[in-house]
């Protein structure tokens, strides 16, 4: 059985024709606004950057800065718009082919409940939902990475694999690529000895790489932990669904409840731009608690900007604009975020490593680019595909 986007198995929602349809003209559009960001960068170079430095004698410094002078050119106020409304219209595409085949995915999950895989689903009844994930609908996923109606509930792991899908689709990545895939392919290449015993993958979802490790390392116990109930009721049963055993735990990854050095290779996939400065500490601190000697940790995202290149880093990810959001009581935040020049100034003032994922943002050396717009949604095509990952 594939692990990566074009696995075929009983949880997924079926897609009729016209749902098929529907997600092609989303896929569609996604690309063709993709196609357009080259229009804001050549607005941002030829009129909203030598606009701001003619007005203040120096180029824009923040994201607000830049997002302020973007916003006075209706080519990228128009890009903004349509972007924003692909992007609801691709959720509203797979919520309604979900709901559609909900009542045969409730069915499915029930009997797949006692499958024979192996895994195990541990929902915690007193889990306190961190701020990361509770105060904004990240990706405009409706409802949010913690949406559950309780009982059953799985409708926030379904739209996380469908919408995931057809958003990979939109931005030119491959059914075939895989964020785990290539960690995989990197362990082999340099870790070719790697035999681990005991596996965490951290906020799972809908466990896509959670199973992909227990694909490759048949003989390891995977576990994996996410926030989201109706998200791990989901991954559970695709798991299960995929003869693959995972054991799925609803958890803070800031406070796991593993004993010191539980385990010998220690992921994440893609969460490290959405957490917060504080919450990304509190990672990195519970993975040195959490390894075993010799054992590896690995957490992929977009990559960073190159050290000492110049590049304007914004501090933190989406959770650092959720938690002023909340501190602020904005639901778009505001405020000033805080930028550090290159990894170098980041680390050199103590803070965890925290960066933007948009492409502009670490090329924003070149002269010619714009300076850290990180309000335009862009991702690194194929960022997924190679997703240059750490080891510490
Ligand atoms: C972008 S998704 C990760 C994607 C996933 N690793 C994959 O490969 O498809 C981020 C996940 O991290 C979870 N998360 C964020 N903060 C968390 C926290 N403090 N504790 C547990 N899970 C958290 C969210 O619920 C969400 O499902």
């Amino acid at each position: 059985m594939e692990t990566n986007r074009s696995s075929q198995h009983e949880m997924l929602a079926r897609q009729t024709a016209d749902d098929r349809a529907r997600g092609q003209f989303v896929v569609g559009l996604k690309r063709q606004l993709r196609a357009m960001t080259r229009g804001n960068e050549m607005i941002y170079s030829r009129l909203a950057e030598p606009r701001f430095r003619a007005r203040h004698g120096r180029s824009p410094d923040t994201i607000e800065e830049v997002g302020a002078e973007l916003a006075q050119e209706s080519y990228y106020r128009l890009w903004s718009a349509l972007t924003r409304g692909a992007q609801e219209m691709m959720w509203d595409t797979v919520e309604r082919t979900i709901a559609r085949d909900m009542p045969r995915m409730l069915d499915a999950a029930r009997r797949l409940a006692g499958a024979a895989a192996g895994g195990s689903l541990s929902l915690d009844p007193a889990f306190v939902p961190p701020p990361d994930v509770l105060t904004a609908d990240i990706h405009c996923q409706p409802g949010g990475y913690m949406r559950s109606e309780g009982g059953d509930d799985l409708m926030a792991g379904a739209l996380y694999e469908s919408g995931g899908n057809m958003y990979s689709s939109g931005v030119g990545i491959g059914r075939r690529d895989s964020k785990a895939g290539a960690v995989i392919g990197f362990l082999a290449q340099r870790f070719p000895q790697l035999r681990p015993r005991r596996i965490l993958d951290l906020g799972c979802s809908a466990g896509s790489a959670s199973v992909a490790y227990a694909a490759s390392f048949p003989d390891a116990e995977v576990h994996a932990v996410d926030a989201g109930p109706a998200m791990l009721r989901y991954a559970h049963a695709r798991a299960e669904a995929m003869a693959l055993p995972v054991h799925f735990h609803q958890m803070d990854i800031r406070r796991l409840r593993f004993p010191d050095q539980s385990f010998d290779l220690i992921l994440s996939h893609n969460l490290m731009h959405e957490i917060s400065s504080a919450t990304m500490a509190r990672l990195f601190a519970e993975s040195h608690r959490l390894l075993r000697a010799g054992g590896l940790v690995i957490h992929q995202d977009g990559r960073p900007a190159p050290a000492g290149r110049g590049g304007i880093r914004a501090r933190g990810g989406r959770g650092d604009r959720v938690a002023e959001a909340r501190r602020t009581g904005h639901v778009v935040p505001r405020r000033r975020r805080e930028v550090s020049r290159g990894l170098g100034a980041s680390a050199a003032a103590g803070s965890p490593p925290g960066w933007c994922s948009s492409r502009r943002c670490r090329t924003a050396s070149r002269p010619s680019r714009p300076r850290g717009p990180c309000r335009i949604p862009s991702r690194p095509r194929r960022a997924h595909a190679a997703p240059g990952p750490w080891v510490c």
